[in-house]
């Protein structure tokens, strides 16, 4: 077999354990990259990647869209999921069935067998954009896990405990790899350092992330 070929092989995958229900599944996505990638533009011609504003007023130097049946939206009111976006006044693009499979598969890999994800934050990174320690805090049952697909250029995540001031794991997320946490660290910080510049023969300049969520907001709607 020569190299070129060896290139050609899908990496091995493996699991590495950050904490009690937190677990990255590297090269966990094998041959979906460029279909999801064209399911992200899709859903992002009818719903534009956007930079939201921090209730602080701060515009996020990370671009936002979503899918599913409501979308995480911030502004100057604060944080929230929306049925409806903001920006189109129309409802977020269905998610797609590629994505919710996904989903599912990652989420029943790490351990969490019911996972129901209804929404999920498309964010996508370019040079220089990084997204600040935070947690994820603002579904309504927390005994559902956050399962997130890195795709594009690759980012370094941290990932600490339940308090700001705990120690951070720094972990290299490249494309392909998926990361979940819930169980007890589901409110775990985290985070993602300023994006290195470099070129993605999937996406070009950016990364692209997909931050699925089961909120609870949907009946409410
Ligand atoms: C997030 O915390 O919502 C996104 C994490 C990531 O981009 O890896
Ligand atoms: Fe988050």
């Amino acid at each position: 077999m020569t190299m070129d070929l060896f290139s050609q092989l899908p990496a091995e995958p493996w699991t590495e354990e950050l904490s009690p229900g937190a677990m990255v599944l590297h090269h966990y996505v094998q041959d979906q990259v460029l279909s999801l990638l064209s399911d992200v533009a899709e859903i992002t011609h009818v719903a534009p990647f956007r930079h939201l504003v921090t209730p602080g007023g701060y515009r996020m130097s990370v671009a936002m869209s979503n899918c599913g049946s409501v979308g995480w939206v911030s502004d100057k009111q604060g944080y929230r999921y929306s049925s409806i976006d903001p920006l189109t006044q129309k409802r977020w693009p269905a998610m797609p069935d590629r994505f919710l499979t996904l989903a599912i598969l990652a989420a029943r890999e790490a351990g969490f067998t019911d996972f129901q994800p209804d929404a999920c934050l498309i964010n996508r990174y370019d040079v220089g954009a990084k997204l600040s320690l935070h947690q994820d805090k603002d579904e309504l049952d927390l005994r559902q896990p956050i399962v997130s697909v890195s795709l594009g250029l690759p980012a370094i995540f941290q990932f600490g405990g339940l308090s700001r001031e705990a120690k951070c794991q720094r972990v290299l997320l490249s494309e392909g790899d998926v990361v979940v946490w819930g169980g007890p660290s589901r409110l775990n910080y985290h985070g993602v350092l300023p994006i290195k510049a470099g070129f993605s023969p999937s996406t070009g300049a950016y990364r692209v992330n997909l931050t699925f969520r089961h909120t609870g907001h949907t009946e409410k709607r």
